[in-house]
């Protein structure tokens, strides 16, 4: 398995938008890689995965390389959840700030129970699972 980091969180100003996404999957597929994930900054799939013409790079990813492609982004939301898919961006969906605040982020889904939106105060007692658990008790967080 072989992973690349890429950095591809500039994507809405890349010069030659969706062309110059075509060089890079194009490379990273003829180099090895085995999967092709996005990262968003925080901004949400849209910003971090379309061009400024509002192409899906993720999308067009899949179709030039035939890789698994991942999407990221604000994706703890179900309806934007289920978009990447219906939309045909991506296979698979990562989440970075909802699996802090919701790890058992799948069940919640299937049994309709709250998603908890993410708060950065959570690390105030430390990184680890048991220091989430202190914050989550001390801020009377139900689950
Ligand atoms: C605590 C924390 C640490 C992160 N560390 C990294 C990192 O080391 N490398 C990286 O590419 N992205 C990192 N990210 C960004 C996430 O991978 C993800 O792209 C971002 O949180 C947007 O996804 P989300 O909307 O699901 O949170 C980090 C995010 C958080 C909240």
């Amino acid at each position: 398995m072989i992973t690349f980091y890429t950095y591809l969180r500039q994507t809405p100003t890349w010069p030659n938008g969706i062309n110059d996404g075509k060089i890079i999957f194009t490379s990273l597929k003829n180099a090895g890689a085995d999967y092709i994930h996005f990262a968003s900054e925080g901004k949400g799939f849209n910003h971090g995965c379309l061009t400024k013409d509002g192409e899906s790079l993720p999308k067009f990813a899949r179709e030039i390389t035939g890789l698994p492609v991942i999407a990221n982004g604000g994706l703890d939301h179900s309806g934007e959840a289920n978009r990447i898919f219906e939309d045909g961006h991506a296979d698979l969906i990562a989440l970075g700030t909802g699996a802090l605040a919701n790890p058992d982020w799948p069940n919640r889904l299937k049994n309709k129970d709250k998603i908890l939106p993410f708060n950065p105060d959570m690390f105030t007692s430390g990184v680890t699972i048991e220091d989430q658990f202190k914050w989550e008790d001390a801020a009377d967080i139900q689950y």
